[in-house]
């Protein structure tokens, strides 16, 4: 029931993002997962989250409130779609805050890519493989302004008592010094083929 739901959840978000989209894509999304469709509503949906959580909590409560926001076990697609579809999601990084979320050399390899793109002003298009049962979903993550509170020059952009904070945090940080239209990291997913049927 719950995978239903969430199926069709996810399907008509991307169709309403998609003008002139037909109802017979919807048809065949419903009999076959759409990983392209999943892996963009996934990236979209939580980035929207993210912005208007840490809006609200950066204006409600101040920068040093809204740190623990930016972590994707924040957002309420990651736990829906990781057990309905088997999908592994991590949002990696070169330049890591979380040790945890360095990249691996693939996805360097992407973001390498993703940034020659955006910097030539080209448009973003997710990069999908499929490998050994497996669908590998790669997606950019773009700083905008709101992001250089934590994300930008210290001193200029991040207040010190936010920097201070960070610090004790993450004493490894290499997540500063970003101006706004950079890409900060990926969405990386990947969808288990080989068992679907839970
Ligand atoms: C209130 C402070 C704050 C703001 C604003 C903020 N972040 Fe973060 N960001 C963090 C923290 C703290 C982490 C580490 C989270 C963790 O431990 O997983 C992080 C981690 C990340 C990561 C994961 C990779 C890494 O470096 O560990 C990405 C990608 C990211 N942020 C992108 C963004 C983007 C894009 C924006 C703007 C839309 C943004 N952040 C705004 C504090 C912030």
């Amino acid at each position: 029931m719950r995978k239903t739901f969430f199926l069709i959840m996810v399907v008509s978000i991307a169709l309403s993002c998609k003008q002139g989209s037909k109802t017979s894509e919807e048809k065949s999304s419903l009999e076959k997962p759409d990983y392209v469709s999943m892996g963009m509503t996934y990236a979209q949906e939580t980035q929207k989250v993210l912005g208007k959580t840490l809006m609200g909590t950066i204006q409600n409560k101040g920068v040093e409130e809204a740190v623990v926001f930016c972590n994707e076990r924040a957002y309420p697609l990651t736990d829906s779609m990781a057990t309905n579809f088997k999908a592994r999601i991590k949002r990696v990084s070169d330049k890591p805050r979380n040790p945890n979320n360095l990249a691996n050399a693939e996805e360097l390899i992407h973001i390498e890519s993703f940034k020659k793109i955006i910097s030539e002003g080209d448009s973003i298009k997710p990069v999908v493989s499929e490998t050994s049962g497996e669908v590998h979903f790669y997606y950019p993550i773009v700083t905008n302004a709101m992001c250089l509170n934590c994300h930008g020059i210290p001193e200029k952009n991040i207040a010190p008592e936010v920097l201070t904070h960070l610090t004790e945090l993450y004493p490894d940080d290499q997540a500063t010094g970003y101006g706004p239209d950079e890409v900060r990291g990926i969405w990386s997913i990947v969808f288990d083929l080989s068992d679907n049927s839970n």
